[in-house]
């Protein structure tokens, strides 16, 4: 049987995926507790990062050697494949060795490649297209704080980029309302939005996008891959600024989300973070646990000794 693989939301099935999340919040009890649980002992995720990364790397490898594994970190720099050896060829290879491959790329094609050639579970760790590891975490986080977001309002401000385009895939699989505001031309991908049928509606006006909601997310207005138009996007997206007055407008139990890195002063105000409302910083921990049930669900668990 070919190996399961996390390179989208829709990957799973919403019982899945819920219980991905559940068991996050358990596996975050028992790193609290000082359980040593170790299922994954000597078990190897391959990390392959194309992209800069500092939660995404740091969750994962921390991440299999808390489950009694290890993570090998891989820059195209240093592999064959940066000097343009078929993908097909390093998921034949690695996928021999290894338990499981993450990947950071551009391009979504090369995750779909390498999956279709690895023996081994694929999981995305960002590509242009899906963050979906990073919903993992963010899903978990507002389950922590608020219960289930299932029928709850959730407004996406900002670039219609490759976290939007997730957040379109949660909006399907966990059963709420999108208001996404973003610029003209900036929208989530079409195909995605044809997804999602009326789970998911556009609007200018992030003011009109967050009455009521009871989760804001944003993220950065230049991706990894677009520096080139970053001065471009700078003034185009000013009025979509997530500030307080703009929490103020949305549910008196709204919470809010970055992915991080953040820019202060560019698509959130320099004070957000520091907002009780804001929950950045567990999100950004629940990384590890939601990751840990991810590795846990997708890895055969441990060799049984000689
Ligand atoms: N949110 C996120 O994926 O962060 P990194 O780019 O630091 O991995
Ligand atoms: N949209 C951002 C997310 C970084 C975690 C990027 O792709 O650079």
């Amino acid at each position: 049987m070919s190996a399961r693989h996390f390179l989208s939301m829709m990957d799973y099935t919403p019982a899945e995926l819920v219980g991905v999340i559940r068991r996050g919040v358990e596996l975050k009890d028992l790193r609290n507790r000082g359980v040593l649980f170790e299922p994954l002992r000597g078990r190897i995720l391959a990390m392959i990062f194309e992209k800069s990364s500092t939660r995404t790397r740091v969750s994962f490898e921390t991440g299999m050697i808390q489950l009694g594994g290890q993570a090998i970190f891989l820059s195209p720099r240093d592999t064959q494949l940066g000097r343009g050896e078929p993908i097909a060829d390093g998921a034949r290879v690695m996928s021999r060795m290894v338990d499981a491959v993450m990947i950071r790329t551009f391009a979504h094609s090369n995750l779909i490649e390498f999956a279709t050639h690895s023996r081994v579970p694929v999981i995305n760790g960002l590509s242009d297209d899906l963050h979906p590891c990073q919903l993992l975490a963010d899903m978990q986080t507002f389950l922590e704080h608020r219960g289930s977001i299932q029928g709850k309002t959730v407004a996406w401000i900002g670039d219609g980029n490759n976290m939007c385009n997730s957040y379109i895939e949660a909006a399907i699989q966990f059963d709420f309302q999108l208001r996404v505001a973003c610029p003209e031309g900036y929208e989530p991908s079409a195909q995605f939005l044809a997804l999602a049928g009326d789970r998911v509606t556009l609007t200018r006006d992030p003011y009109e996008a967050v009455e009521g909601a009871h989760l804001i997310s944003t993220d950065v207005w230049t991706s990894m891959g677009q520096e080139e138009e970053a001065a471009k996007r700078l003034a185009l997206f000013k009025p979509f600024q997530v500030n307080r007055e703009m929490l103020d407008r949305a549910a008196t139990d709204v919470l809010f989300m970055h992915c991080l890195p953040a820019h202060r002063g560019e698509e959130i105000s320099v004070d957000l973070l520091d907002d009780p409302r804001s929950v950045a910083w567990d999100q950004a921990e629940n990384r590890l646990h939601a990751q840990k049930a991810l590795l846990e669900f997708l890895v055969a668990p441990a060799y049984t000794p000689a």
